[in-house]
């Protein structure tokens, strides 16, 4: 059951698994807005995560505007969990999702959005014009949790860097590793409707898209940086209806110039590791977009955060450190140097 109100106010689930069960692996990408580590929980080798650490203060951005990675991905990734939810009670229903087929307003952005939750199945038909709901198929996202400095030094350690501050807890999200696609699966052809039916699925739900970034992709043609779309929860200054009204023109456009430009690649070249330390951290995120719980949608308010939570998460870093130490051997590596 998701109502309107879990829409006005999405709030992304926490990460199921205490951090003493989540194992870094390899080193994937470094800034600007995080490194992203390969990961594995405990006692599941068969499935692969990745987790994008958040290690940067809310930075300056378009125009000056500050904009904080971990919060536009946490309200984005809530917003596509409940989305996808929906799209499986209904289709347990027996039931079709209907939008309209080209928002360009913000209103028909936020109908669209709406027709997810639970009081649209009891509205009137919708309009002649709109048409079902064709669900992409979206890279997966487990939740957030906190990270201690000190672990992810510990990881560092082959470079002699110190580059986070050890008593600092630090954002992350936890998503789906999305693989390196065979040989034979790379096909840019194919890649670029993979693409494309994602961006029309974000435009559709009422997501802004900002300029295409073939370093965003990855896999068959996976969207990884969800900081790459913009609800329109963020508020005006990101979402502007002028730019959402016209982006669905460029989708195709831009990928099929990527792609010709050689830029949609099966595999793109190792990262370099940038291993800063930053003397300022990020500062505690904001509660309201975060989920204590990990249930798609929490109904009741908790009353806050329990400091007694917090705690054990540190604790269950502390006795898994020696363990976090070798971490990188643990998952296999398909993607440069740990
Ligand atoms: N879910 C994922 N699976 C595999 N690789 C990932 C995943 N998420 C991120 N990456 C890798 O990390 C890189 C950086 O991630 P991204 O979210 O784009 O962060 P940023 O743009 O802030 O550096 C990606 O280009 C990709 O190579
Ligand atoms: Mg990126």
């Amino acid at each position: 059951m998701i109502s309107g109100d879990d829409f006005r106010r999405p709030r992304l689930r926490r990460f199921p698994e205490s951090n003493r069960q989540l194992r870094l692996g390899s080193y994937l990408r470094g800034e600007p807005d995080g490194i992203v580590f390969k990961a594995q929980v405990r006692g599941r080798p068969d499935e692969a995560l990745a987790v994008k650490i958040n290690c940067r203060p809310p930075r300056r951005g378009y125009l000056g505007v500050e904009y904080w990675a971990f919060e536009r991905e946490c309200i984005n990734r809530a917003i596509l969990d409940m989305i996808a939810a929906s799209l499986r009670q209904a289709a347990a229903a027996g039931r079709q999702i209907y939008v309209h087929p080209r928002p360009t307003t913000y209103l028909q952005a936020r109908n669209n959005l709406r027709a997810f939750s639970d009081e649209a199945v009891t509205r009137p038909q919708p309009a002649e014009d709109f048409v079902p709901v064709e669900e992409a198929h979206v890279t997966g996202c487990l939740g957030w949790t906190m990270l201690l400095g000190r672990d992810l030094n510990a990881h560092f350690r082959g470079w002699g860097r110190e580059p986070r501050v050890d008593n600092e807890r630090y954002p992350a999200i936890v998503y789906r590793f999305v693989p390196y696609p065979t040989e034979e699966e790379h096909i840019p052809e194919k890649m670029i409707d993979t693409i494309v039916s994602q961006l029309d699925f974000f435009h559709i739900t009422g997501f802004k898209s900002v300029l295409f970034n073939a370093d965003n992709w990855r896999g068959k043609g996976m969207l990884v940086d969800f900081s790459a779309i913009v609800s329109y929860h963020t508020g005006q200054r990101w979402w502007k209806e002028a730019d959402y009204a016209v982006e669905h023109k460029r989708f195709r456009p831009s990928v099929t110039r990527a792609a010709d430009r050689g830029l949609l690649l099966a595999r793109p070249p190792p990262p370099k590791p940038i291993v800063q330390r930053h003397r300022r951290p990020p500062p505690p995120p904001d509660r309201s977009y975060l989920q204590e719980d990990h249930e798609l949608v929490q109904r009741e308010e908790d009353g806050g955060e329990s400091d007694q939570e917090e705690d054990k998460d540190e604790s269950d870093q502390e006795e898994d450190k020696g363990e976090s130490d070798q971490a990188g051997s643990v998952v296999d590596d398909d993607d440069g140097p740990v």
